[in-house]
C-alpha cells in the first residue's frame, strides 16, 4: 500500500473588512461584533494554511507538486482577496458577513474541485491573528 501523507502550503493576504449585519442598528452591530465593526474598516494580514492528503507518487516522491497548489491557490483566492475589501471588492464573497468562519467557507469552495485528481483538500486553517484561527474540513 502506498503512504498517504498530508501536505500543506501557507499563503498569505492583507485585506480590509468590517463585520455586520445591515439588518442591525449600529449599536447592535458594535455590540456583537466590537472592533471588527468599525464603519471606517480596519485590516487583518491573513494566513491561510491550505492541506492536501494523498499518496505520494512513486515516481516523484511527492503527494502533490507544491508549485502547483501555490498557483491554484494564488489563482483561485489570493489574487482576490488581497489587498482588498473584502465587503466591498470581492465577487464570490458577496452578501457574505466576512468572518473568519465564513471566510475560510467561502474559500474552501474556491479550491475543492481545482486541484489535481491525487491531491484531497482536507483542511484549511485560516489566522486572522497570530492569536486567533478557524479550521475547516468541507463540513
Ligand atoms: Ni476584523
Amino acid at each position: 500500500m502506498m503512504p498517504r501523507v498530508s501536505v500543506t502550503r501557507r499563503v498569505h493576504f492583507s485585506a480590509a473588512h468590517r463585520l455586520y449585519r445591515p439588518d442591525w442598528s449600529d449599536e447592535r452591530n458594535q455590540e456583537v461584533f466590537g472592533a471588527c465593526s468599525n464603519p471606517h474598516w480596519h485590516g487583518h494580514n491573513y494566513e491561510l494554511d491550505v492541506t492536501v492528503e494523498g499518496e505520494v507518487d512513486p515516481e516523484t516522491g511527492y503527494v502533490m507538486d507544491l508549485k502547483e497548489l501555490k498557483v491554484a491557490v494564488e489563482d483561485r483566492v489570493v489574487s482576490d482577496l488581497d489587498h482588498r475589501n473584502l465587503n466591498r471588492e470581492v465577487e464570490w464573497l458577496e452578501g457574505v458577513n466576512p468572518t473568519t468562519e465564513n471566510l475560510v467557507v467561502a474559500i474552501w469552495g474556491r479550491i475543492a474541485g481545482h486541484l489535481p485528481e491525487r491531491a484531497r483538500l482536507v483542511r484549511l486553517t485560516l489566522w486572522e491573528t497570530p492569536r486567533n484561527y478557524v479550521e475547516y474540513e468541507g463540513r
